[in-house]
């Protein structure tokens, strides 16, 4: 399908949230809008060069943070990266922690999500194609190993592992179903990774998730309900460290990604009208 992204190229994807909404650092930058089947994507993907690698950075919420979870055009978003030949994407992302040991400015690698979302287009494939990509293992290993290496060297503490529950939002959660979650055992709680891993997927796109951890969400005794102000002091911090950590990481990586990821659907399940005989 078109896309128009034109002459926009880049390798390495990365997916700003709250309070990412830029990237610094970013040489030669350039701005393009690239026109989607799915429609707009949250705004101008912003190219650049970043550690001698060509970089797209979007913001995910849009300029002036326009667009709640709920809204944000996720296959938009994916496809645009797609589109200008983006191999790799980092998604960095506000999260609440559900457990004691996870601490407010520490940096979570989620390997497995929960879809507790309840009205997002979360498939590029409900129409003339179905498929079934395989999603036991969301996130890519090897971004993974490279993001922890690279928590780790900037002096973060990094939790690897773990499951990210994603919920449909805007709310926080009440105490009721906070507790519900922890006794699911999930390590973080957030609002926007479903279905953008789940896209990544089908989309054949390397993916992790930065997580950087806001709050305890309000199953903790000792903290009141989710506090937005408490929230974005810490936010302010994570976003300082973001910047540092996604730096190293960008070094890191190789230009062009070569693992299975890149062949989710050769594993799927594919049904299109033209496959089926008459
Ligand atoms: N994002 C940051 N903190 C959160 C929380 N407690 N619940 C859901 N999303 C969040």
């Amino acid at each position: 399908r078109r896309s128009g992204a034109g002459q926009a190229r880049a390798d390495i994807g990365i997916i700003g949230g709250s309070g990412l909404y830029e990237m610094e650092g970013l040489t030669q930058v350039r701005e393009a809008r690239i026109k989607t089947p799915f429609g707009d994507p949250s705004g101008p993907v912003i190219l650049g060069q970043l550690e001698g690698r060509r970089v797209a950075f979007l913001a995910r919420h849009g300029q002036g943070h326009r667009f709640s979870p709920s809204t944000i055009n996720y296959r938009a978003n994916i496809y645009a990266l797609k589109a200008i030949g983006v191999s790799q994407v980092l998604s960095v992302s506000a999260v609440g922690s559900m457990r004691e040991t996870i601490q407010p400015g520490h940096v979570v690698l989620p390997d497995q999500f929960l879809d507790w979302t309840k009205r997002r287009a979360s498939t590029f494939f409900d129409a003339d194609v179905v498929a079934h990509v395989g999603l036991a293992e969301p996130v890519c290993g090897r971004l993974g190993q490279i993001v922890e290496q690279a928590t780790r060297s900037v002096g973060a503490v990094a939790h690897r592992g773990g499951s990210y529950l994603c919920i449909e939002g805007p709310q926080f959660s009440t105490k009721a179903e906070s507790h519900l979650y922890r006794s699911w055992h999930v390590s973080v709680i957030g609002m926007t990774n479903m279905p953008e891993a789940k896209l990544a997927r089908e989309a054949e796109l390397c993916y992790a998730t930065i997580a950087l951890v806001t709050d305890y969400d309000c199953w903790h005794e000792t903290e009141e309900a989710v506090q937005v102000e408490a929230i974005l002091t810490v936010l302010r911090q994570n976003v300082l460290l973001a910047k540092r950590l996604l730096r190293e990481v960008v070094g890191q990586l190789e230009e062009k990604a070569v693992c299975g990821c890149q062949q989710a659907l050769k594993g799927a399940i594919i049904t299109a009208p033209e496959a089926i005989p008459a």
